[in-house]
């Protein structure tokens, strides 16, 4: 144990017109110095997670934590970037810094204003996020090459959708409970299911139920080291945090198989001395259904293949074995990409602290799993968090 989030804050996802991600970083960051009970004086270091690409014309953010307070003036801000894994990639800047001794408070915003451009254009944003060279010319944006992956899983285990319309019920069903998720409405398994003029299909086998959205959002967390946060208000501590980067071009990998998702898994479970099943929950990247389907088995939850069992038999119910994305995921909270990482470390610093908003609380967590992902398993970052005390 090397680190705890000691303050955190998380903005209400959605499409918010009249805010920028200057606003949205303002906001998330004085509501974050005021959770944790420090002064802005006593930030050391910053990080921004933004990934941006065109998203909205400010490209250049790290300085804009400061307008939160004068106090911030003159602090070393940064910038930091890995795709759809930028907020936890920004969390790991931070736990860096206070691992070599460079700071005590460190402050972590992650920030995304995606919805100025509509989704056809955020999909010309996000497919950057491929290996251009093969991939960029794919249709529809990113959700083509989640697509292409579904495609593949399909071909080799057999038509899945019926799960993967479960894995969006189950996603809407607990976004409805959390206020900060973009939609807070239940969807029905049979529309789900059926594509039809408002659920149609998208990328190969993926409807518009089975992708996460467009979405503007912000959340920031505090972090320090384990001395400090003994003194704090709260302290949630991180028992692991492993990051492993595969190759970009799916052509060299077995692309369904997700390995980089398992090695980051399988490290950061080694490390904690803890199996998967001890965890209380889990919140995983389900940028698109079939992707929470194969990180069932990234995390060793089923074999290779067999990812519909955990959904098909609730395992990963809010009342299952280990719930996944109790807080409705990316699918139903949203996935502002550069806010993604720290909105799911937030999420489960809440659940772990007790202070989840009513509905969303779950009621023994002790453990919390958090798999975060750049580009189609390319990025890969576990967290494992646990109350200090
Ligand atoms: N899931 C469910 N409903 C959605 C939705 C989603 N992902 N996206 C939009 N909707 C709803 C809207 O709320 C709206 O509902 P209404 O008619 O009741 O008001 C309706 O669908 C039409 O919205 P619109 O924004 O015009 O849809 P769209 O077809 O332009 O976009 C997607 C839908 C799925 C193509 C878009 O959300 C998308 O590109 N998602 C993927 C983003 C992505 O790749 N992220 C990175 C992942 S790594």
């Amino acid at each position: 144990m090397t680190a705890c989030i000691v303050g955190w804050s998380h903005g209400k996802f959605g499409k918010l017109d009249g805010e920028t991600s200057e606003s949205l970083i303002v906001k998330a960051a004085s509501e974050a110095i005021a959770h944790a009970g420090i002064e802005p004086k006593d930030v050391d270091v910053i990080y921004v997670g933004n990934m941006n690409g065109g998203f909205v014309r400010q490209e250049f953010h790290s300085s804009l934590p400061l307008q939160t307070h004068p106090d911030l003036r003159f602090k070393p801000s940064t910038r930091v970037e890995n795709a759809c894994a930028t907020g936890s990639a920004a969390i790991h800047m931070g736990l860096n810094t206070l691992a070599a001794g460079k700071a005590r408070f460190v402050l972590v915003v992650g920030v995304e204003k995606m919805t100025e451009l509509n989704s056809a254009q955020a999909g010309e944003v996000l497919i950057k996020a491929s290996y251009v060279a093969e991939e960029a010319n794919i249709e529809a944006g990113f959700a083509g090459i989640f697509g292409k992956i579904t495609s593949a899983y399909f071909q080799r285990y057999g038509d899945k959708s019926d799960a993967l319309a479960r894995i969006a019920v189950k996603a809407h069903k607990n976004g409805a409970k959390n206020p900060f998720a973009h939609f807070q409405k239940e969807f029905a398994y049979e529309f789900c299911r059926t594509p039809s003029d408002k659920n149609p299909f998208v990328a190969g086998p993926l409807k518009r139920t089975d992708c996460s959205p467009v979405t503007d959002g912000a959340a920031a967390v505090i972090l320090t080291d384990v001395g400090t946060a003994l003194g704090m208000k709260q302290a949630i501590a991180f028992r692991a945090a492993e990051h492993v980067n595969d190759f970009l071009p799916m052509s060299k990998r077995d692309i369904i198989k997700f390995e980089g998702p398992q090695l980051a898994w399988q490290r950061a479970l080694k490390s904690a001395h803890l199996d998967l099943l001890d965890l209380s929950f889990v919140e995983s990247h389900d940028c698109f259904t079939s992707a929470e389907l194969i990180e069932y088995e990234a995390m060793g939850l089923t074999a290779p293949g067999e990812g519909e069992r955990a959904i098909l038999e609730g395992w990963v119910e809010r009342d299952g074995k280990l719930p996944v994305n109790v807080s409705g995921g990316l699918k139903a909270k949203g996935h502002p990409v550069g806010a993604t990482g720290v909105s799911m470390h937030v999420m489960t610093a809440m659940q772990l602290a007790g202070t989840a908003p009513e509905g969303l609380q779950l009621p023994k967590a002790k453990l919390g799993g958090v798999f975060n992902m750049g580009g189609a398993a390319v990025a890969n970052y576990v967290s494992i968090l646990e109350p200090l005390r």
